[in-house]
């Protein structure tokens, strides 16, 4: 049954050119609508630019120009990013444009008339960075937590809104909905967060400080704050309140954003909603953030990567993959080119690279003109099963915006697919005439296979999914539905195809386009698939590892469990349960207070009914022997990153 689908990423601030981090958020919201596209869903896809506020003013005034000739000019980067990335947004959204504009002072004259504005006054320590003001508690040694970088105190007059009475409401509304804000660990962020009073929100910024916004519709003496101004872009984008467009796709509304800007998108954005009487959307998709050697990633601390550049060099596909399957949704990453390249090599190049130019080989090569192939067996069975069970796990991973597990389930597949061509070694089928008929089923099972792959690879690798589909001659336009093991009787007219995913031998050394491994996969099966690269492991390979300090605050035994033991911990801006195997070896009174080191990043694991949000590191003689779990030689605060 097809669905309606609306997904939003967030828009981006013009001050910094397109990054790793925009473009991971762009990637995925793409892979997400290519998929509800390809499962026939009426989808709307939008992305855009933030424009307004202090820094484009500022950098404007700095370069000589208006602030809508540079907005012109760094919008356009953006766009032309997402070109050259290749991803299917259906519009494009800036704040400087007139259909936003509108919006914008429409609702504001909406709350205005409704008495949910007023004027009142407002001082504090303001980042002109952040373009937001800090309260004490978050300021830390007198400088933006951001930033480090000295704040200054304003006092002004500025129009509020009454934030302050949805506050219970919010309270309710989330956790009524365990789903609505996603993964849980942002949706316990903001209900701890909401545990404190809700100020009221300062939505707008004098005039003679700052020109460069919407003015608001009763006082043109101010213009709106920027993020009141930004967040109505997804619905101004869909012409509310009248428009066919948000008629029909506001009310399965999806936002996907970095865990930064959390909070105007799970508490202002809600109320606002509230108070102007339209739906709240229905799900917040939080991702964590890229990190480079460990460190913060933005453009002022100077080391952003250049993503399209390794886009450029290595392919988008291979990008796209990588991001995709390198960080788990929600949790951080860290970004190094030779985790690309292991990544790259191990998973495109041998795993799905190898499969399809032996199996496009070999049928190019055995295939004959007539005769039935043998009745399907239970190897055959298997695959079917196998393909099935693929893309039931791909299309639960999907509605989580799990990508990397629906991206680890299609590896499983292709695992398989792998190892029935070395158990059924065609290339010894075909010495034998008797054996033709089974030859003919297991080359079909490859076919079958292949039109699988070019399916449920789409969304996530566009253009091998398009090549794979034309080496066997699938011309018309994908669909979920025909990813299905089973149907396929007779091989379809095939070509070969080699070199999907060239291997890249050393970090800038990229390797030539053809080079097959496709003749030496016909007839030497065995080495043509390791599961991982071999070889010690690299610097990369340990940087992909978040280790971070944990500080214990509480642990209890599980009644069910001999071994485990419930740990709560804290890595500085956020609490996490860990289940750690330690119970025989450590009283839960021994470890409350001790700061030990956990790995931050690994998949969530679900053991005895609970979810497991990392690993606590010991060391131990063997499985039964004495066990000590790593602390401290000196104090650090937890959260710190262990390296
Ligand atoms: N303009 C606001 C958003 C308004 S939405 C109504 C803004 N813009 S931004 O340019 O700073 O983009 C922030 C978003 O970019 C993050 O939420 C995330 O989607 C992406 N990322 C920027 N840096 C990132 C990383 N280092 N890692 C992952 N994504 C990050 O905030």
């Amino acid at each position: 049954m097809s669905e309606t689908f609306y997904l939003t990423t967030p828009i981006y601030y013009i001050n910094s050119v397109p990054h790793l981090g925009h473009a991971y958020t762009t990637i995925v919201a793409d892979a997400m609508a290519r998929y509800h596209r390809l499962a026939g869903d009426r989808v709307w896809l939008l992305t855009g630019t933030d424009e307004h506020g202090d820094k484009i003013a500022q950098a404007a005034a700095k370069a000589g120009v208006s602030p809508q000739a540079l907005a012109d000019r760094n919008s356009a980067a953006f766009r032309e990013a997402w070109q050259r990335l290749g991803t299917t947004q259906d519009d494009f959204i800036r704040t400087t444009e007139e259909r936003h504009r509108r919006v914008v002072q429409a609702i504001l004259q909406k709350l205005w008339d409704a008495g949910e504005i007023y004027l009142g006054k407002y001082g504090g320590h303001y980042c002109f960075g952040c373009e937001r003001f800090y309260t004490e508690k978050e300021i830390v040694d007198g400088k933006c937590p951001d930033h480090q970088t000295p704040l200054t105190f304003i006092e002004e007059e500025n129009y509020f809104f009454k934030m302050s009475k949805y506050q219970s409401w919010l309270i309710d509304y989330i956790t009524a909905r365990p789903d609505l804000i996603r993964p849980e660990r942002y949706r316990n962020e903001i209900l701890g967060f909401l545990r404190d009073p809700l100020q009221d929100l300062s939505i707008s910024r004098p005039k003679h400080r700052l020109q460069w916004g919407i003015p608001l519709p009763f006082d043109d003496k101010y213009v709106t704050y920027v993020w009141f101004d930004a967040l109505i872009n997804y619905f101004s984008a869909l012409d509310w309140p009248d428009g066919e467009r948000f008629k029909t796709f506001w009310p399965v509304a999806q936002h996907v954003i970095g865990k930064d800007i959390l909070k105007p998108h799970a508490v202002y954005w809600p109320c606002m909603l509230k108070a102007a009487g339209i739906d709240i959307y229905q799900h917040l998709n939080v991702h964590g953030y890229w990190t480079l050697g460990g460190g913060k990633m933005s453009k002022s601390v100077g080391n952003v990567v250049e993503a399209f550049a390794l886009s450029d060099k290595y392919g988008g596909d291979a990008f796209r993959y990588f991001v995709m399957r390198e960080m788990t949704f929600g949790l951080d990453a860290d970004f190094s080119e030779e985790a690309f390249v292991g990544r790259l090599n191990a998973d495109l190049a041998n795993d799905l690279g190898n499969l399809v130019a032996r199996a496009t080989t070999l049928i190019v090569n055995y295939q004959r003109e007539a005769g039935p192939p043998a009745a399907a067996g239970p190897e055959e069975a298997t695959i079917r099963e196998s393909a099935a069970t693929a893309r039931r796990a791909v299309e639960t991973a999907m509605q989580e915006f799990a990508f990397q597990r629906a991206l680890a389930a299609l590896w499983e597949f292709i695992g398989g697919i792998n190892r029935y061509v070395d158990s059924n070694q065609p290339w010894a089928l075909a010495k034998d005439p008797l054996q033709r008929p089974r030859l003919d089923r297991v080359l079909v099972t490859l076919a079958d296979a292949l039109g699988y792959l070019g399916v449920m690879l789409t969304a996530f690798l566009p253009d091998a999914a398009a090549k794979i589909r034309v080496a066997i001659g699938q011309t018309a336009a994908p669909r979920l539905a025909d990813a299905e093991i089973g149907r396929l009787d007779r091989l379809p007219a095939v070509q070969k195809l080699s070199g999907l995913f060239p291997r890249v031998e050393s970090k800038d050394k990229a390797a030539p386009a053809d080079q097959p491994a496709a003749g030496r996969a016909a007839s030497a099966p065995a080495a043509a698939n390791p599961a991982a690269p071999a070889g010690p492991a690299t610097i990369g390979d340990f940087r992909r590892i978040d280790l971070r300090v944990a500080e214990v605050i509480a642990a209890e035994a599980l009644p069910k469990s001999k071994k485990l033991l419930k740990l709560t911990v804290s890595l500085g801006h956020e609490q996490r349960t860990i289940l750690a195997g330690i119970a025989q070896h450590y009283a839960p009174a021994d470890l409350v207070g001790k700061k030990v080191v956990v790995v931050a990043n690994l998949e969530p694991a679900k053991l005895m009914g609970l979810e497991s949000q990392g690993m606590v590191l010991a060391g131990s003689t063997d499985d039964d022997g004495a066990l000590a779990v790593l602390v401290l030689d000196r104090d650090l605060p937890a959260g710190a990153k262990v390296r």
